[in-house]
């Protein structure tokens, strides 16, 4: 029974848009098995002392364990490690089956392919609600600049991009031949145009996020669907895709038969409105071109992506 005066669920939609990165926190236990949890509450507090900190569930398995531990390491997973995140969000044991890392200070397991690592002795462990708030000592560090991270953002994995920003009155002028004609930037700029202007119209016209959205979009093509497919065509850790499945199904768009899951005849009405919203979108996106040229570029588009 909860005893917090919030929805819990409206409480965590709202932290939910306050996007972080993603990390794997590792240990030894007191018999020198690693341990390790997806951890997205990871921040910085002090430059002098290094200073950095996390929090933990109190029911988590490792919980206990992290709270006696005198070392642990932090790894900010790079974009390209979803399945590490998706892997050390399951509970208990066997997290490190068939799985290379190698051992930091106090034994605590590093892995491979991390944007940066953090080794810990801990500072202090202090009292946070449901939560125990871990203040580590960083002793070494490594960083791998190269490398992208990876973002947990509104319940979803996401990857960051430059803000493309907004020319004004000063700046209009400021010409870079390379990047107005570089497709890379291009692109960007057209995929950045294309959403900022789709996603509110979804959410007026049929009161439904870019997440919901993609969800329903995936349903749409098969008849029933497991919730393991989804969270990988989805790219949701299976916890949160659970969330937004329970509000779908409150809303009877979707409804589950064992472990799979299928869209209700309201959900399939639902789904062809977005699908005339979205067309409608896409033909006004692209009116400055005739239908050749928008057939052309769909075309070339998808020669570029496919392997
Ligand atoms: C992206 C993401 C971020 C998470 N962040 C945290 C966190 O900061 N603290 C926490 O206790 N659990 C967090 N979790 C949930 C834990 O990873 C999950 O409860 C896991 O089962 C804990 O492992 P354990 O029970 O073996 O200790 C997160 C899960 C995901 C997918």
């Amino acid at each position: 029974m909860s005893n917090s005066k919030f929805d819990i669920r409206d409480f965590r939609g709202a932290l939910g848009h306050f996007p972080t990165g993603v990390t794997v926190i590792t240990a030894l236990d007191k018999d020198g098995q690693p341990i390790g949890c997806t951890a997205s509450s990871f921040n910085s507090v002090s430059i002098d002392p290094a200073l950095v900190l996390w929090s933990v569930d109190k029911s988590a398995f490792s919980a206990a364990i992290f709270e006696k531990s005198e070392y642990f390491a932090v790894n900010i997973l790079s974009e390209s490690q979803v399945d590490i995140s998706n892997r050390f969000a399951g509970r208990g044991e066997d997290k490190f089956k068939d799985i290379s890392y190698k051992s930091g200070l106090g034994g605590a397991p590093l892995f491979d392919g991390c944007g940066a690592q953090f080794e810990c002795k801990t500072w202090n462990v202090y009292e946070g609600g449901d939560h125990l708030i871990i203040v580590g000592e960083v002793q070494k560090y490594t960083h791998d600049d190269s490398l992208t991270p990876l973002v947990f953002s509104k319940g979803s994995y996401a990857v960051t991009s430059p803000h493309q920003g907004k020319r004004t009155e000063n700046t209009s002028n400021i010409g870079n031949e390379f990047l107005d004609d570089y497709l890379l930037y291009l692109l960007h700029s057209a995929s950045s145009k294309f959403h900022k202007d789709l996603y509110p119209k979804l959410f007026d016209e049929c009161n439904v996020t870019p997440e919901q959205w993609r969800i329903l979009t995936i349903l749409s093509e098969s008849s029933a669907i497991s919730i393991q497919s989804i969270s990988e065509v989805a790219v949701q850790p299976i916890g949160e895709l659970k969330i937004s499945l329970q509000l779908l199904a409150e809303q009877e768009l979707i409804k589950s038969t064992d472990n799979d899951v299928c869209l209700t005849a309201k959900g399939k009405i639902l789904q062809n409105e977005l699908f005339v919203v979205a067309k409608r979108h896409e033909e006004s996106m692209l009116t400055k071109l005739t239908d050749t040229q928008a057939t052309a570029l769909k075309k070339a588009l998808k020669a570029m992506v496919e392997d």
